[in-house]
C-alpha cells in the first residue's frame, strides 16, 4: 500500500524525536521507501502528560494491546524503556508478527540473544541501532561495514555522561558533583546516574559490542565494570601535565579464542585517537585485521540524534518487508549461524 503504519511505545525524549523526524523527513521517507510512514498510535503511561510534541490525543492510548494486536500495524517501535515488562510487550509483538525497532540497550544487553531468536521464529525483524551510542551508526558499522573481517578489538567511549564528567575535571578543574549536575541537567545523565557512574551503563553497550563483534554471546555478568566514581581531581589533571588523559574505556577483544570485555577508567596518551573525544561525545574505535584502525563518532544521547538511529532501522525494516526477507536479514546475520548451530 502507499502508506506503512507503525505503533510507538513510549513518547519521551526519544519518543516525540521519532515524530518530529518522521514528520520533517517525511520526503526523504517517500523518495526511499515509495510510500508514507504513518504513526497510527503510540502507548503512553498518563494522558494528561504535557508533551513536548505536536500530536493528537486520538492516536494515544494507555493499553497496549491497543497497538500489538492492531492488524493496520506492521512495525512496533519501542522506545518506553524498562526490562520485563517491555521484554514481554515486544515478545507478544513478534508473536502477532510485527516487526520491532528499539532504543532500549538494557533490554538488548539482558536478552537480545532471545529476542533475536524469537524475532527469527516468527521471521520478522528486529534492529536496535540506537541501544548504542545514540546516532552513531555503529552497529550496522560491525555487522555490514566489516563484515568482510575479522575484528580484533573493540575500544568505546559509550557513555556520554562519564565522558562529560572527565572532561570537565581533567580540562577546566571541576570537581566530580558539579560536573555530575551539570550532566543532569543537560538531560544525558540517566534519571538515577548510578548506572552512568559506576560504568554498568557502558557495560551493556559493550556487551551488545562484543556480542556483534565477536559472533558471540555475552553475559553482563561476564562484564568485569569498574566506573569513575574514585578517581581524584588531581590524579586527572597529574595525567594531563605529563600528556595523558582519562577516559572511561570500554573494552571487548578477542585473544586466543578468549573474548574479554570490560569497563574501566585508562589513562589514554594524547596519541591516542580516543584521547580526544570530549564532553558528552561518544566514540567506538574498532581494530580490524584487515581494514585496521577505524574510529566511529558522534552524539551518543540526545531526542535528534537517538531519532535518526530508530528511524533509519525502520526505514531498514520498511525496506526488508518491500523484498520479502524480513527476518532473515538482521543485524546479526553473522551471529545467527552461530546461533542455528548451538540451536541443534
Ligand atoms: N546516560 C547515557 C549516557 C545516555 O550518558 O551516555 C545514552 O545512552
Amino acid at each position: 500500500g502507499n502508506t506503512v503504519s507503525i505503533g510507538l511505545l513510549g513518547l519521551g525524549v526519544v519518543g516525540s524525536g521519532v515524530i518530529k523526524l518522521i514528520e520533517s523527513h517525511q520526503e526523504e521517507l517517500i523518495h526511499q521507501l515509495g510510500c508514507e510512514v504513518n504513526v497510527k498510535s503510540v502507548l503512553i503511561r498518563n494522558l494528561e502528560k504535557a508533551r513536548n510534541v505536536e500530536i493528537d490525543r486520538t492516536f494515544l492510548t494507555t493499553n497496549p494491546d491497543d497497538i500489538i494486536n492492531d492488524p493496520d500495524i506492521d512495525v512496533i517501535v519501542e522506545v518506553m524503556g524498562g526490562i520485563d515488562e517491555t521484554y514481554h510487550h515486544i515478545l507478544q509483538a513478534f508473536a502477532a508478527k510485527k516487526h520491532v525497532v528499539t532504543a532500549n540497550k538494557d533490554l538488548v544487553a539482558l536478552h537480545g540473544t532471545a529476542l533475536e531468536k524469537a524475532a527469527r521464529q516468527n521471521k520478522c525483524d528486529f534492529y536496535y541501532e540506537a541501544s548504542v551510542a545514540g546516532g552513531i551508526p555503529i552497529l550496522r558499522g560491525i555487522s555490514d561495514g566489516l563484515s568482510s573481517d575479522r575484528i580484533q578489538k573493540v575500544m568505546g567511549i559509550v557513555n556520554g555522561t562519564t565522558n562529560y564528567i572527565l572532561t570537565k575535571m581533567s580540562n577546566e578543574g571541576v570537581s566530580y558533583e558539579n560536573a555530575l549536575m551539570e550532566a543532569q541537567e543537560l538531560g544525558f545523565a540517566e534519571a538515577d546516574p548510578t548506572a552512568d557512574v559506576e560504568g554498568l551503563d557502558a557495560a551493556r553497550k559493550m556487551a551488545i559490542l562484543g556480542r556483534l563483534a565477536f559472533s558471540t554471546d555475552i553475559a553482563l555478568e561476564d562484564v568485569e565494570v569498574s566506573g569513575i566514581k574514585n578517581l581524584e581531581l588531581a590524579d586527572l589533571q597529574y595525567g594531563e601535565k605529563f600528556g595523558y588523559t582519562m577516559k572511561l574505556i570500554g573494552y571487548a577483544q578477542c585473544s586466543d579464542q578468549q573474548i574479554e570485555v570490560s569497563v574501566q577508567p585508562t589513562l589514554l596518551s594524547k596519541e591516542h585517537p580516543l584521547a580526544d573525544v570530549k564532553n558528552e561525545y561518544n566514540a567506538v574505535y574498532v581494530y580490524g585485521e584487515a581494514v585496521g584502525e577505524t574510529m566511529f563518532y558522534g552524539p551518543g544521547a540526545g531526542s535528534l540524534p537517538t531519532a535518526t538511529a530508530v528511524v533509519s532501522d525502520l526505514v531498514t525494516v520498511i525496506k526488508n518487508m518491500r523484498l520479502g526477507v524480513c527476518g532473515k536479514h538482521s543485524l546479526e546475520a553473522r551471529f545467527e549461524k552461530h546461533l542455528r548451530s548451538s540451536d541443534q
